[in-house]
Order: C-alpha cells, then sequence, then structure tokens
C-alpha cells in the first residue's frame, strides 16, 4: 500500500473510486473545489435533495459508472465540523480502506482538501492516510490455505492524495514519509506478536532481529545462555528454566556516532509465551499470551523505524526474551534468585515473571549510562482490568519524561494515563527472606510491579514504564487493526523519538 500526491488540476489517470469528505449541513460547492465539476455537481444535487446529511461514517454515491472516468464515488460523511478531530479522519480513511478492498480497487483517488477542518490541516491528512492505508488493510494470513476473496493475493492499493498544486510541496510529502516508515514498524510488530508461539519463541524472536538489523546497518547483539551466566542475569535464566529452548537478551543499537548527544535505551518484555510456570494459569484464554511479547516486538520494531527516519539519536533496544513454561526444571514458587545487580528476590508466583526478566534488563541498560530508559511490557492483568484497550498505564520517576512520553502518546493516537509510584507501595514487595519478593498482593498490582522494576532501574536515571497489557492484543476488529496483536508503542516511540531529535 502507498500514498502518492498528486496535484488536483491538470491531466491525469484515471482511478477506480473517488472519494470525497463532506461535513454535515455543508455546502458542496466550497467542500468539493477540487473535484471534477461533474461529481461535485452530482453530489451538490443530492445534498440539495436531502439524500445526504453528512453524518459519520453516511456514504452517499457509491453508483458504478456515474462518471466516465470514475467507476466508483464515494463521499463520506464526517459529521459536524466543531468535533472533527485527526482520529476522525482516521476513522474515515479505514471506511474508504474497506470500500477499496470490497470493490477491489487498485487505485483510489482522495479529494484531500475536502477532508480538512480544525485540527485537521492538510499535513495531518496526508500523514494519517498514508497511514491508515497500510494500518486498516493489515491481514495476517500466512496460515490460512484458502486465502480471503478468490484466494489471489490482494492488489496492493495506490492512495492518491489529490491536493491543490501549491500544497503537494515537500511539507505533505514528508508527512507521507514519516508515516509510512512508522506503519512499517507497526505492522513488523504486529507480524512478530501474532506469530504463534511455537515459532516465535526466544529464538526465532532474536533471529528476526538479527535479520532486520542486516537489513537496516543497526548493531545486534545476541547474549545467550552462556553469556546469560557469565553475567548473572539470573531472573532471565530463571524464568526460562522451564523451557527447552535458550533464552536471549537481544540487543539492538543505531546510531552510535550520535553519542555524544546522550543515549536511549528502550526495554521490551519478551515473554514469547506465558503459561504462568508453575503457578500455571487458567486455560481460559491462555492462547492470547502468545503477545506477551508485544513489548519487545515494539522495541525491536521502532529500531527498524529509526533506522528508516535516519533519526540523529544514539537508541538502544534491549529485549529480553524467554518462555515461561513448565517443563524440564521450572523455577518453584519460593525459589530465591539474586538478580544481575545483586538484589535477591523471592518469587511467591512463577506467573509475575516478567518483571524478573525486565529486571535483568533495566539493571544492565546501566552499562550505557542512559539520558532516559523506557521500559514497554505486558506486565499485569491488573492493568487491562483498569483501563481497558483506551490507555496505556504509565508509571515512572521523572515529571519531565513522563511529560514528554505522555505528549507523544496524545499525538500518536496511543493515550496513556498515569499511575503512582508512591514510596508507601514500597512494603508491598519487600521480602521476607530476601530483599524483594516479585508480587505486592492483591491490591494495586500495576503499580507494586513497577514499584519492583524501580528497584533495578540505574540510579538517577529518567525512567517511564509502559504498562501495555490493555491495549497490545485487538479482540475485537477495529477500523485500524484485525483481531491479533496491535503493534502499540511503535507509532507513541516514533513520536516521541522524533520530539526528542528535535527533527
Ligand atoms: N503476562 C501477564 C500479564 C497479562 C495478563 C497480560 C493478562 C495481558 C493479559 C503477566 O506475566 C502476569 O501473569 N501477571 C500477573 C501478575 C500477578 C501474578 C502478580 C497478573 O497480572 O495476574
Ligand atoms: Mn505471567
Ligand atoms: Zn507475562
Amino acid at each position: 500500500m502507498s500514498t502518492v500526491l498528486i496535484p488536483a488540476r491538470g491531466k491525469r489517470k484515471s482511478a477506480d473510486l473517488w472519494v470525497s469528505g463532506c461535513f454535515e449541513k455543508d455546502r458542496p460547492s466550497k467542500e468539493l473545489g477540487t473535484l471534477e465539476p461533474e461529481f461535485a455537481k452530482s453530489l451538490s444535487m443530492a445534498i440539495e435533495k436531502k439524500r445526504f446529511s453528512g453524518k459519520f461514517g453516511e456514504i452517499f454515491a457509491s453508483y458504478s459508472g456515474a462518471y466516465r472516468e470514475a467507476p466508483e464515488l464515494m463521499a463520506l460523511g464526517l459529521g459536524q465540523k466543531k468535533n472533527y478531530r485527526p482520529a476522525c479522519f482516521r476513522k474515515a480513511m479505514g471506511v474508504v480502506a474497506k470500500k477499496a478492498k470490497e470493490i477491489k480497487a487498485a487505485k483510489v483517488r482522495i479529494c484531500l482538501d475536502s477532508f480538512t477542518a480544525g485540527p485537521v490541516n492538510l499535513e495531518v491528512a496526508a500523514g494519517r492516510l498514508s497511514e491508515i492505508s497500510q494500518l486498516a488493510l493489515y491481514r495476517f494470513d500466512r496460515y490460512k490455505s484458502k486465502k480471503e476473496g478468490d484466494g489471489k493475493p490482494p492488489p496492493a492499493i495506490i492512495f492518491e492524495a489529490m491536493v491543490s498544486k501549491k500544497d503537494s510541496g515537500a511539507k505533505l510529502q514528508k508527512q507521507i514519509d514519516w508515516y509510512h516508515a512508522v506503519s512499517e514498524g507497526v505492522v513488523r510488530a504486529r507480524n512478530l506478536i501474532n506469530e504463534p508461539a511455537n515459532i516465535m519463541n526466544p529464538e526465532q524472536l532474536a533471529r528476526e532481529a538479527r535479520q532486520m538489523a542486516e537489513e537496516k546497518k543497526l548493531i545486534c547483539k545476541i547474549l545467550g545462555t552462556a553469556e546469560l551466566k557469565q553475567l548473572k542475569m539470573n531472573g532471565i535464566l530463571a524464568v526460562n528454566q522451564g523451557s527447552r529452548t535458550p533464552p536471549a537478551l537481544i540487543i539492538l543499537e543505531y546510531g552510535r556516532f550520535h553519542k555524544r548527544k546522550g543515549t536511549l535505551c528502550l526495554v521490551g518484555k519478551g515473554v514469547t509465551f506465558d503459561t504462568g510456570g508453575i503457578s500455571i494459569k487458567p486455560a481460559k484464554d491462555m492462547e492470547k499470551m502468545k503477545y506477551d511479547m508485544s513489548g519487545a516486538a515494539a522495541v525491536i520494531a521502532i529500531l527498524g523505524v529509526v533506522a528508516d527516519l535516519k533519526l540523529p539519536l544514539h537508541v538502544v533496544g534491549l529485549a529480553p526474551a524467554v518462555e515461561n513454561m513448565v517443563a524440564e526444571n521450572p523455577q518453584r514458587p519460593g525459589d530465591i534468585i539474586r538478580m544481575y545487580n545483586g538484589k535477591t528476590v523471592e518469587v511467591l508466583n512463577t506467573d509475575a515473571e516478567g518483571r524478573l526478566i525486565l529486571a535483568d534488563a533495566l539493571a544492565y541498560a546501566a552499562k550505557y549510562s542512559p539520558k532516559a530508559i523506557i521500559d514497554l511490557a505486558t506486565l499485569t492483568g491488573m492493568c487491562a482490568a483498569t483501563f481497558g484497550d483506551k490507555a496505556i498505564g504509565l508509571l515512572g520517576n521523572d515529571a519531565k519524561l513522563i511529560n514528554r512520553v505522555m505528549k507523544a502518546g496524545e499525538e500518536a493516537g496511543e493515550r496513556c494515563w498515569q499511575l503512582p509510584l508512591w514510596e508507601e507501595y514500597a512494603d508491598q514487595i519487600k521480602g521476607y527472606h530476601s530483599d524483594l519478593c516479585n508480587i505486592g498482593g492483591p491490591y494495586g498490582g500495576t503499580i507494586t510491579a513497577a514499584m519492583f522494576l524501580k528497584e533495578f532501574v540505574p540510579a538517577k536515571t529518567p525512567w517511564v514504564h509502559l504498562d501495555i497489557a490493555g491495549t497490545a492484543w485487538c479482540d475485537s476488529p477495529r477500523y485500524d487493526c484485525p483481531k491479533g496483536g496491535t503493534g502499540v508503542g511503535v507509532k507513541l516511540l516514533a513520536r516521541f523519538l522524533t520530539n526528542w531529535s528535535g527533527k
């Protein structure tokens, strides 16, 4: 899928689907100025006859052969202007993408001017079109013998953003390119997540990271069992103890030559399957636990995006990859392990495994003396219970960094909501025979999990933890994502890193 800019005037080839936006009660003459006159006329007639009110999602005019150059015309209601937001535009483009697929259009021409109002200017629209054209049509069907439709792979659809000549400049193209690169990252993350855990085990995840690193010219280091033992990364080793597949600490590095500007570390939970271990999970929905590596997927994918965007930054991605299984010689509840940073932890529940592997990776990040650390993890069911799929749980130790991440999330359409990390919660994770225990009791689970992580964050380092348990998986299809992994975090990080680089 790709989005290209075309000037509104002058000669051009035909398209399979023409699309225009219409606000409630709007007169078409103003809004449809860049449309072919015949299309504008038929629309305006319909609106005069009140066959079309412009309510959101309402589709008027979808008649074949109505206009000689356009087999299909579509006027899409956008609701009232005063309520119009980027999210409305994205949704509208989701409708367009669906329609394009339905009629097997190879080329869709969108009158971009007709979709602008309020905060949605041409730049916003061009970028989001580029994003949605890729995300709305995403499918994971590599294991389907019979593909959707007639079995042939769906055609790559070209989305033409029609803009008046003076607008078709570099500014819009920049937006299209930025969103294109970021959406490719989201797709990469989704593919990693949706791949079943019998294939996507820690070794495979490491292979995928290495392959991407070669493609994008990143530095890639994979620490295997021997190195992890040598470094005493016992959190990672203990969690993986019940699996036949060896664990890995995946390290990806971009932009070493920008080091003097300071380093950013991104850490992602990579539990390729979470059975819960000996503290085993109930059978219901357990198949979903292949998405317990969504944090790692986002971190791997974002490093590819940063390379594509050529951001002037030094970024290190750390993804501890394990499988939380019950075969071989699994860890027992009550085991005490000495972590990479020397602190001891009593494992009261083997299902609270994410924090054990993240703890080692966070402590390891000290090696890079980072200016900031952001971790992403499907860490607690409690976070999903609190926010549903509408917000990422955010906790951190530095107000400035927290604000920057919140802002990036807002801009990217991946909203975060902050929870406190008050010292009062520390008692809940104090150990009895050890320094710490890995569960904080039945209350405040998302907070106590983050309190645990905090114990392993390098001293005096700004850090933000993002709990993506509720947002990393989509249960019922959305206009921009089918059922499965969402790739949440990639867009947020792309926005954050771009802002950080001042580009
Ligand atoms: N991966 C789970 C968290 C999770 C649960 C994510 C449901 C998405 C949906 C994590 O490893 C876990 O099991 N957490 C436990 C912690 C508890 C044992 C303290 C949880 O949330 O129940
Ligand atoms: Mn678990
Ligand atoms: Zn888990």
